[in-house]
């Protein structure tokens, strides 16, 4: 892909640090690539401390320390501690398999600023089936009272499907109990292992809209008590999303292995050269690396996009769903109703199976 030479070079804020690609859980969502990184490919910890100082020099505020489950890692205190010492907000993203009260104890004392915690329906049986993995829920129940007993503020992150979005009220009210002050409602995005069970996971268009109801009566319902963030689902939108706020335009991603990528699913189109920390600062990488620069500015858009007055509000939506949709990651996001391909889009979106999924496993 040829490099974008004159699209402005923005402040990243945000870095995604993919600690481990190792997770006891096995939820058929799962938007990592259909090839993990084994442990031994793993960086490091001081690799990971010498990242996170690069990232606060970049301009980064904040870093999400993911996975995986990121307490898959021995050195989840000592990473803490490094992210902590460069400056950077921290944020635990975790399934609350692993993290003990007595590791979560470490993570305070180290620094840790936020925790948010996935949570996959309010009904322990559904829960722990979609999870793949008995006794997730009760964990994950466990994980949030101890959270909030350290007064770190906490996230409750849900993806939603067709299994449990019916149940939306009902999580929203489960995360209150848990004294969440913030509830994501996240669709399920299809790229990574998600895309092999989109017919299995797939809502339908009443379910859709009955959810956009519900969470409106939750928001006046619940306002001032707890922040609901919601968006359409893609497959039932009209406009895209700006994915990751735009191509390098404020987010890293870094792989275990130490990949540096524009987005999570950014490995998902061929042809792209990604560069690592292993050979390169965080600071070349976000300036000159090929795949960030791939799609920077708008000389790469084609047409609606390229003559649209929203291509610098929503950048022509996500290049990863483009190319899974598509074949080409330069096409309009078909999710738009101006992009060639968007009936196409509700075809695939009517297309629901009630087989068994295909769970997630290392
Ligand atoms: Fe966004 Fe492109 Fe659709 Fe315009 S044509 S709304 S820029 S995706
Ligand atoms: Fe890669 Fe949207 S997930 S650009």
């Amino acid at each position: 892909m040829a490099e974008n030479a004159h699209a402005p070079l923005h402040t990243p804020l945000g870095l995604l640090a993919e600690l481990t690609h190792r997770c006891p859980l096995g939820c058929p969502y799962c938007s990592n690539p259909l090839t993990l990184d084994p442990r031994e490919r793993e960086l490091d910890t001081a690799s990971w401390a010498r990242v996170f100082g690069e990232a606060a020099a970049l301009g980064v505020l904040q870093v999400h320390l993911s996975g995986g489950e990121p307490a898959a890692r021995r050195d989840l205190v000592a990473l803490t501690t490094a992210a902590h010492a460069a400056g950077l907000y921290t944020n635990l993203i975790t399934s609350a398999v692993g993290v003990t009260p007595q590791i979560l104890d470490q993570l305070a004392a180290a620094g840790l600023d936020h925790v948010q915690i996935s949570i996959q329906d309010s009904e322990p049986e559904s829960a722990d089936r979609i999870a793949g993995y008995a006794g997730a829920f009760t964990r994950k129940r466990a994980l949030a009272a101890e959270v909030t007993r350290l007064k770190i503020p906490l996230t409750i992150n849900v993806v939603v499907h067709r299994a449990n979005i019916e149940r939306i009220a009902e999580m929203v009210e489960l995360a209150l109990s848990l004294g969440a002050s913030r509830v994501e409602i996240a669709h399920v995005q299809y790229y990574g292992w998600a895309l092999q069970n989109r017919a299995r996971l797939m809502p339908s268009a009443a379910q859709v809209a009955r959810a956009a109801e519900t969470v409106e009566a939750l928001r006046r319902r619940h306002h001032g008590e707890i922040v609901i963030d919601a968006v359409v689902p893609d497959y039932y939108a009209r406009l895209p999303k700006p994915c990751v706020g735009g191509w390098g335009r404020r987010s890293l991603n870094v792989t275990p292995a130490g990949k540096v990528l524009p987005c999570h699913a950014a490995e998902s189109i061929p042809g792209l050269e990604f560069w690592s920390v292993r050979e390169h600062s965080l600071a070349e990488i976000w300036k000159n690396s090929p795949a960030f620069n791939a799609f920077r500015g708008s000389s790469w858009m084609q047409e609606p996009c390229r003559g649209c007055a929203r291509r610098d509000v929503d950048f022509g939506g996500c290049r990863c769903q483009a190319f899974a949709l598509t074949g080409d990651a330069r096409a309009t996001d078909p999710v738009c109703h101006l992009a060639p391909a968007h009936n196409e889009v509700a075809a695939l979106a009517a297309i629901q199976e009630d087989a068994p999924y295909a769970y997630r496993r290392m």
